[in-house]
C-alpha cells in the first residue's frame, strides 16, 4: 500500500502516472448511488457501515481513481457536540438550533468519536476489508472556520454574516468555539487513523470568505492544533477554495499536501506553496459537464504547467457535481493516467 501512486505522491516520491482521485466522487452523479438514496437518506447511508462501504466502493469499482474516500458527512461531528441536524432536498444541511450566543457555545459537548461516531469507524474498517489493498483509503473532517460557518449559519451561506459578526465582535467566544472544535476533529481524525485510513484530508472549504490577516488571527491557530495533533502517522492534505490569497498561510497551519482550487493556475499557486509540499488539484468541476475536448485540454493544461515536479495529486478544485456524465469522469481519469505517462 505504501508503493501507490497516490501515497508515494504525497510523500514527494517519483510515480509512473500522475495519481488522481475526485472530490465527491461518490454521489448522485451515479446511477448506482441514485439507486440507494431512493431507499435511505444521506445520513441512513452515512450511520449504516455496509451502506457507506458499499457507496464508498462504487466509484472505484468504476473509475480509474487511485484512491478512495470513506464515504460520510462533515457535519456528522455536530449530533454528539449537541447540534443536531438533517438534509433537507433541495437545500442542504439544516442544523436545528444553531448558536448564536456564548452560552449555546459553552453548551457544545466534546465527545469520545470512538463510541458517538463508532460507526464511522465500523465503516472505515470494514471497507478496508473489502478494498483489499487495491487502492488507499482517504479519511477526512471538516476544519474549525467551516463547521463554525455551519453551526452558526445553521446551514448554507453566501456572505457568512452571522459568522463573522461573531468573530469580529465577540473574538473570545469565537475562540473558545473554535478550540472546541479543533479538539474534536484531531480526537476524530485520531481515531479514523486508527480505524485503518491511509490518509486524512481536512476540509476548510469555505475559509476563502476570509483575508488574510483575519485568516491568520481567528483560523490557522485552530487549524494548526489539529494536525499537530495528528503528527506523522500518516500524510495529511490541507483543502479549501477561493484560498489563492490564502496559500502561505494554509500552508503554516499544516499539512503535506495543500489542496488547491481552479481561480489560481497550478503552477503559480505551487511557487507561492513551495517545492517542500505536495499540491493537490485543480480542474473547474464545471468542465466535466462537457465539451469533452475542452475538458481534456484542461486537464493536459494542468499537467503541462505541473512540468513534471514530484507530489502532484490531480483532482477538482471541488467536488463533482450532480449533473456530471460518469462517462466524462472515466475518460478524465484514463487520460490523466496517459498524458502524465507520456509527458513523464
Ligand atoms: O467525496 C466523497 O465522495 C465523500 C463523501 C462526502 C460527502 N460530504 C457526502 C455527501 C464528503 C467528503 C463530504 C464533505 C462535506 N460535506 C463538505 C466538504 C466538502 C465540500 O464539498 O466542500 C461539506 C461542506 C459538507 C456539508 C454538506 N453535505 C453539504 C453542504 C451538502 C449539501 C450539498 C449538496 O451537494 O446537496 C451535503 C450533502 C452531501 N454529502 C451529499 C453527499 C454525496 C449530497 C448527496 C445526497 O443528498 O445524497
Amino acid at each position: 500500500m505504501n508503493n501507490s501512486r497516490f501515497l508515494k505522491a504525497c510523500r514527494r516520491e517519483p510515480v509512473d502516472a500522475t495519481p488522481v482521485w475526485f472530490m465527491r466522487q461518490a454521489g448522485r452523479y451515479m446511477a448506482e448511488y441514485r439507486a440507494l438514496r431512493e431507499k435511505h437518506s444521506l445520513l441512513e447511508l452515512c450511520r449504516t457501515p455496509d451502506l457507506a462501504t458499499e457507496v464508498t466502493l462504487q466509484p472505484v469499482r468504476r473509475i480509474e481513481v487511485d484512491a478512495a474516500i470513506l464515504f460520510s458527512d462533515l457535519l456528522l461531528p455536530l449530533e454528539p457536540m449537541g447540534l443536531p441536524f438533517d438534509f433537507i432536498k433541495g437545500e442542504g444541511p439544516a442544523i436545528e438550533r444553531p448558536i448564536r450566543s456564548s452560552d449555546d457555545i459553552d453548551r457544545l459537548k466534546l465527545f469520545e468519536p470512538r463510541t458517538s461516531l463508532g460507526y464511522v469507524l465500523d465503516a472505515i474498517r470494514q471497507i478496508q476489508r473489502e478494498l483489499k489493498g487495491r487502492v488507499p483509503l482517504i479519511g477526512f473532517a471538516g476544519a474549525p472556520f467551516t463547521l463554525a460557518s455551519y453551526a452558526i449559519e445553521g446551514g448554507h451561506s453566501n456572505n457568512f454574516a452571522h459568522t463573522k459578526s461573531l468573530m469580529y465582535g465577540h473574538p473570545d467566544a469565537w475562540h473558545r468555539l473554535c478550540e472546541k472544535f479543533a479538539t474534536v476533529v484531531g480526537d476524530y481524525l485520531n481515531a479514523q487513523i486508527e480505524a485503518g485510513v491511509d490518509a486524512v484530508q481536512v476540509f476548510d472549504s469555505w475559509v476563502g470568505a476570509l483575508n488574510p490577516a483575519d485568516y491568520r488571527e481567528f483560523v490557522l491557530p485552530h487549524t494548526r492544533r489539529i494536525f499537530e495533533a495528528i503528527g506523522r502517522q500518516v500524510p495529511t492534505i490541507h483543502f479549501g477554495t477561493g484560498t489563492a490569497t490564502l496559500l502561505e498561510d494554509l500552508r503554516a497551519a499544516g499539512g503535506d499536501v495543500i489542496g488547491v482550487d481552479w481561480r489560481i493556475p497550478i503552477d503559480a499557486a505551487w511557487d507561492r506553496i513551495g517545492s517542500r509540499h505536495a499540491v493537490q488539484g485543480n480542474l473547474d468541476p464545471t468542465l466535466l459537464l462537457g465539451p469533452t475536448g475542452r475538458l481534456l485540454d484542461a486537464a493536459e493544461d494542468v499537467l503541462t504547467r505541473v512540468g513534471g515536479r514530484v507530489g502532484h495529486i490531480f483532482n477538482l478544485g471541488h467536488g463533482i457535481l450532480p449533473s456530471t456524465p460518469v462517462e466524462h469522469v472515466q475518460m478524465l481519469a484514463r487520460h490523466v493516467h496517459s498524458v502524465s505517462r507520456r509527458i513523464g
